[in-house]
């Protein structure tokens, strides 16, 4: 059965948007240089691909690099798209939740990139997380970003809605009053007592059921499967080193790049 987070995903309107985005956010930019060395012996897998944002960046550089999306739609505008690129990249329709489609140990390096893998349940993202550790060599690597629980608490409250300027102050409170009235009875002593929760924010109109998590919390979720955990801020590309600059971060993504664990898992 089609989810309706895939179905939106495969909405004409959505798809043009996701195909005219080009920038690498800056914790990308930080990721792509931290392996500068290793790109051409990587052989990439990028899931939740949308319009190929990523692919015009990584793919120059990989061994080979392959895209997949489960939004058919997605997958057809990056066919489109690269379709002149003389480069080892392949694109396929594919759910991270069943790679059945990949071997064990195929890919170095699997990015999962803009929060892709927030826009399954909790039990599917557990899947799609054992799914991307078979189809990853061990000691290679995955990185990936997803929604902070820690930026809910501040986005929850009306008074840190307010500006200096009264049109930012009045938008700030429209957002404010939709996110609190399409997410009831969700409140902020409810989000501080949580680990992660799904919700309804402002992407896309409030359609779209996205999964936010404490970085803590998922640093626990990698571990049966990844070690080496690093974290960086969406925003900067710096990396959050210490308990402290976790505990208070309240960005609304953070950027994650672990290690695929020797052994065991498969
Ligand atoms: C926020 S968009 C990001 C698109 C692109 N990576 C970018 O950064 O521009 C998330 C993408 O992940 C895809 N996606 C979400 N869940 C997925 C899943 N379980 N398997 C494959 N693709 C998925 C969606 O169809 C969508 O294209």
């Amino acid at each position: 059965m089609i989810d309706p987070n895939q179905q939106l995903y495969a909405q004409r309107r959505i798809v043009q948007y996701y195909t005219q985005l080009q920038q690498l956010q800056p914790a990308e930019q930080t990721i792509l240089n931290l392996f500068r060395d290793r790109w051409a012996r990587m052989k990439m897998l990028d899931i939740g691909v949308g319009g190929g944002r990523t692919t015009a960046h990584f793919a120059p550089l990989a061994q080979e690099y392959v895209g997949i999306d489960y939004a058919a739609a997605m997958i057809a505008a990056c066919q489109q798209r690269f379709a002149t690129a003389s480069l080892p990249l392949s694109f396929a329709v594919c759910d991270a939740r069943d790679m059945s489609q990949f071997a064990d140990a195929t890919f170095d390096f699997i990015l999962f990139s803009f929060n892709g893998l927030d826009y399954v349940n909790h039990r599917d993202r557990l899947q799609s997380l054992q799914e991307i550790r078979r189809v990853g060599k061990p000691g290679g690597y995955f990185c990936f970003s997803s929604h902070n629980l820690q930026s809910l608490e501040p986005a929850f409250q009306w008074h840190t809605q307010l500006r200096w300027n009264p049109i930012s102050t009045y938008v700030n409170l429209v957002m404010w009053g939709l996110l609190r009235l399409v997410n009831q009875p969700l409140t902020v002593p409810k989000i501080q007592a949580a680990t992660h929760a799904i919700i309804k924010d402002e992407s896309h109109n409030f359609r779209l059921q996205t999964y936010y998590i404490r970085p803590q919390t998922q640093i626990a979720q990698l571990a049966a499967h990844f070690d080496h955990i690093r974290i960086y801020s969406w925003s900067t590309g710096l990396e959050l080193t210490s308990e402290s600059d976790l505990h208070h971060n309240t960005e609304s993504w953070l950027y994650y790049v672990c290690r695929f664990k020797s052994g065991g898992s498969h």
